[in-house]
């Protein structure tokens, strides 16, 4: 597994990292062998959420880390807040107390990444550098990034905040590639040109921000997988070829195309399946060239002008 330097911060991790989004409801064993699948293979990132199961997540994930050989210094763990029923909150308050929610259900005196975990509208930028330079201080948090967050709400949170911004995690796949199209459809008058997000690629490469995309199999909002999926027959038919060509996975294809991009990203992988895992991970020591690139990019649907 390469590593990666997370925001050029000195953080190196797994260039694949485990999303616990979907881990709440599983066993001890089943989460045990997940875990220990991620260590065997040389995956040592964990991206969590103080919202994912409602909490349950962190918790679950505490107890296979207190069960397996590893120990919290050997592995780096992210976690979001921001989330609220009913609202976003990125309020000095609200981010503080979030945090020690975290540590608690985590069982750990850090993360090494704090991401505000969706754009809150009502975001006073004193109050996040308040709640930044406090955790950093007391050593609760490490590092800070940001997530679903466009350039200029990130513009606007380094005008205040003194630690750097390593992260936005956004959600890219083969079949979820807006930020990709806007750019290479610059100045036309089709869908395809339509910048949704203010040319958030090109801004996280220029300020070595780590994009790392969430959801890398799911199409739509969580509408269902696309690999196997009789709705992408091109798609997965070109996947198919490669990974047969290759000698690896379907699902190793569609991450070694997102690890292909020399913008350096960091996916977050939710599969809650050991034996998935595994296989993803051979995704690292892909080699894909420009043209296999394309040519996935083009059987998802997509045109070159
Ligand atoms: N920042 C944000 O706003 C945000 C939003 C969503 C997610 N996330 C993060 O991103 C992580 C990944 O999200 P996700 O779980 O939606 O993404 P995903 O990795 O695209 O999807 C994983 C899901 O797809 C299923 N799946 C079916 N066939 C598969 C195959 N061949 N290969 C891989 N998976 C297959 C998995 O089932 P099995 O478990 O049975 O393999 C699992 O339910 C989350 O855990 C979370 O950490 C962040």
């Amino acid at each position: 597994m390469k590593a990666i330097d997370i925001g050029h911060s000195g953080l190196l991790a797994s260039e694949i990292s485990v999303g616990c989004m979907r881990i709440a409801g599983m066993s001890k064993q089943e989460v045990d062998k997940l875990l220990n699948t991620a260590l065997d293979v040389g995956i040592d990132f964990f991206d969590h959420a103080d919202v994912y199961g409602g909490g349950k997540s962190e918790e679950v994930f505490a107890g296979a880390i207190s069960r397996s050989s590893s120990t919290r210094e050997k592995i780096f763990l992210q976690s979001k807040c921001g989330i609220r029923s009913g609202m976003f909150d990125f309020s000095r308050h609200h981010i503080l107390s979030a945090v020690d929610g975290s540590l608690s259900r985590l069982q750990t005196d850090y993360l090494d990444v704090l991401l505000l975990h969706r754009p809150d509208t009502l975001m006073e930028p004193e109050e996040v550098a308040g709640a930044f330079s406090q955790l950093k201080q007391s050593g609760k948090v490490r590092h800070f990034g940001v997530s679903n967050m466009n350039p200029g709400q990130i513009e606007l949170l380094r005008r205040f905040v003194d630690q750097k911004i390593i992260a936005n995690q956004l959600q890219l796949s083969l079949t979820n590639t807006a930020m990709i199209d806007s750019g290479i459809n610059v100045n036309m008058q089709i869908d395809r040109s339509i910048d949704r997000d203010g040319g958030i690629l090109e801004y996280c490469r220029l300020h070595r921000i780590t994009i790392q995309p969430w959801s890398p199999f799911q199409y739509g909002f969580f509408e269902g997988v696309y690999l196997d999926n009789d709705k992408y027959p091109v798609l997965n038919r070109t996947i198919d070829e490669l990974a047969e060509e290759k000698g690896v996975t379907n699902a190793a294809i569609a991450i070694a195309w997102l690890l292909r991009h020399p913008a350096k990203m960091q996916p977050i992988v939710g599969t809650t399946n050991a034996g998935r895992l595994r296989d993803i991970a051979h995704a690292s020591h892909v080699e894909m060239t420009r043209k296999e690139w394309y040519a996935l990019y083009l059987a998802a649907g997509n045109k070159l002008p």
